[in-house]
């Protein structure tokens, strides 16, 4: 009987729970056996192995976080830990390992898979910003997230008449910043891929202030800057007081939307029958809709690039 192990890596994401799910009542469905490999790189050097069987994913589709636990392993980047990794993984009898995670993990599991192990990438990560993909899992939940945080904000900005600043994740990528900022209805959003200058904020800010707009929403994305340094600028500029939220851990927590809980079943489903087509290095994506695999190599630490449009759409919006 085949043994396929699963574990999940890197930051967490909302979804991860639905993808292991898709894995293992997917993998049962067709007679393997499935290993839960707990603490991601970590756990596989560890052995930290548990057998997951239908019942182990019960009550999980619902849930943020990861049941696996998730770290990250500086061991595993070196050959050795990895030569390791492998070891273990044969010991145990694994013949596939489907990882869940981030860019850093698909790099990971490309090491393991030239060294002959079938891997297979279910890409999931609240920033988006994995190449070949137009979603990863998590995503549409940090962006709710963040929509209805600024919401509140919202009411409070418009009842006293100020500018609040408000900092979401996205380490070097601008999507969640993009996205909420159009959907929160932001004055300006600030990302890593378009620059905006302070003088360009201020501006757009007196703009607004000449024709009766007594508040503002400004996004910012962590990779784009502080927002507290943003604020600093147009307390000079404008006299005005911004209020600063940065809504940190908040985005990567919380019970995983309805779309990602279908991205997570689609993409581990997939994951698991290109298992069972004997393929391996390869990580599973969507586009336009349809969910199909790429090779790790041409993906592995490439940019997504943010569509320019969005922020385009937005500026118009928000005249
Ligand atoms: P994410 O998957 O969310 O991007 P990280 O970048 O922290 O998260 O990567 C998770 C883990 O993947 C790291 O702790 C490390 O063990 C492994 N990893 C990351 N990059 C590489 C690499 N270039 N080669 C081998 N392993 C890597
Ligand atoms: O999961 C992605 C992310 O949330 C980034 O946006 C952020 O920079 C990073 O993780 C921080 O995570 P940690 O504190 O776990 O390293």
């Amino acid at each position: 009987m085949t043994k396929i192990g699963v574990l999940t890596s890197g930051g967490d994401a909302p979804g991860m729970n639905a993808a292991i799910r898709a894995v293992v009542r997917t993998a049962i469905y067709n007679g393997y056996q499935v290993v839960g490999i707990r603490r991601g790189y970590a756990g596989l050097l560890g052995g930290e192995f548990i057998p997951l069987e239908l019942g182990s994913v019960a009550d999980i589709i619902h849930r943020g976080g990861t049941i696996l636990r998730t770290a990250r392993s500086d061991e595993f980047r070196s050959p050795a830990g990895q030569a390791r990794a492998q070891q273990n993984l044969g010991d145990a009898g694994i013949t596939g390992l489907i990882v869940i995670g981030g860019d850093g993990s698909l790099q990971g599991a490309e090491a393991l898979w030239q060294r002959g192990v079938p891997t297979i990438v279910v890409p999931a990560t609240i920033d988006n910003d994995m190449a070949g993909t137009e979603l990863t899992i998590g995503f549409d939940t940090a962006v709710n997230t963040a929509v209805s945080a600024i919401d509140r904000i919202r009411d409070t900005a418009t009842s006293h008449e100020r500018t609040y600043i408000i900092e979401v994740m996205g380490r070097l990528a601008g999507h969640i910043a993009a996205a909420a900022g159009l959907a929160a209805g932001a004055e300006s959003i600030v990302v890593p891929e378009a620059r905006v200058s302070n003088r360009e904020i201020c501006e757009r800010l007196e703009r607004g202030f000449r024709r009766g707009k007594r508040h503002s929403i400004i996004v910012v994305s962590e990779g784009a800057g502080s927002g507290y340094e943003i604020s600093e600028y147009i307390r000079a500029c404008t006299g005005q007081e911004p209020r600063v939220t940065v809504l940190g851990y908040i985005q990567r927590g919380g019970s995983p939307t309805a779309n990602d809980r279908i991205l997570a079943s689609r993409m581990g489903y997939f994951a698991v029958e290109l298992l069972r087509q004997s393929r391996g290095g390869l990580m599973v994506g969507i586009q336009k809709g349809k969910i199909l695999s790429l090779p790790m190599s041409e993906v592995a630490g490439r940019p997504h690039a943010l569509e320019p449009d969005l922020l385009q759409l937005s500026q118009i919006l928000s005249i």
